[in-house]
């Protein structure tokens, strides 16, 4: 327990005199707020904050890279972590090529970390010392589906702040699924994805396809 007590102004009580406070003045303080031990404790300012950036990044575009340069300079360290066990349409690239991608895209940022989970976010979390959960939100359509994972993850861990940020405007229409969609049809995705994942794309979209697939 804290207790927070108002000192007399020295102009309102004739005790008050030099420094050193004298007894007359402890004696004649008054108390003005108790504070429970539980709602003092402010963040440490030493503890550094770790946050992820989950995704499935199927490929990571320049949106995702946009949150990622803005994440890395509100947090200590960001780790970048991609979607092992995909329950939605199976991704066109591997959670490796995902990872490599990634970190090909990421190597000039010290404190961001390439890495992958599998089973609930909050799990991950906890085990990766995260406090933070960060997602971005491009338009309003988002809101919706993030409002729900962010307040079913704080159920789980009320602990966990889930940390919101928007891209660039120039950004908002860009989602991986149009970038794999407006490729295979022959689209420019060049300002839309960094170059090494357009070329991974080049090379996965333009292989034959197997006998019979
Ligand atoms: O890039 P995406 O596909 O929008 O990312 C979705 C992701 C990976 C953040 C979400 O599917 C997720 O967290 N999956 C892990 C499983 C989990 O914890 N589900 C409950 C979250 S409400």
């Amino acid at each position: 327990m804290v207790l927070i007590v108002s000192l007399p102004d020295a102009s309102e009580d004739p005790c008050f005199g030099p420094f050193p406070i004298s007894t007359s003045v402890a004696i004649s303080a008054k108390i003005v707020t108790i504070i429970p031990e539980s709602e003092n404790r402010l963040p440490s300012k030493s503890r550094s904050v770790v946050a992820i950036y989950p995704g499935s990044f199927d490929p990571i575009t320049n949106g995702h890279l946009d949150l990622i340069e803005r994440g890395s300079r509100l947090f200590d360290r960001l780790i970048v972590s991609v979607l092992r066990n995909e329950t939605k349409a199976p991704p066109l690239f591997s959670a490796s090529e995902r990872m490599e991608m990634l970190r090909e895209v990421l190597q000039d940022y010290p404190n961001v970390e390439v890495d992958s989970f599998a089973g609930l976010l909050v799990d991950y979390a906890a085990a990766r010392s995260a406090t933070v959960l960060l997602r971005g939100i491009r338009a309003i359509s988002d809101y919706e589906y993030e409002l729900q994972m962010a307040l079913m993850n704080r159920r789980l861990q009320p602990k966990l702040e889930t940390v919101f940020l928007l891209p660039n405007e120039a950004y908002s229409f860009i989602s991986s699924r149009l970038v794999k969609e407006v490729f295979a049809l022959g689209g420019n995705i060049s300002p839309l994805v960094p170059a090494s994942v357009e070329a991974r794309l080049q090379r996965r979209l333009s292989k034959p396809k197997r006998k019979g697939a």
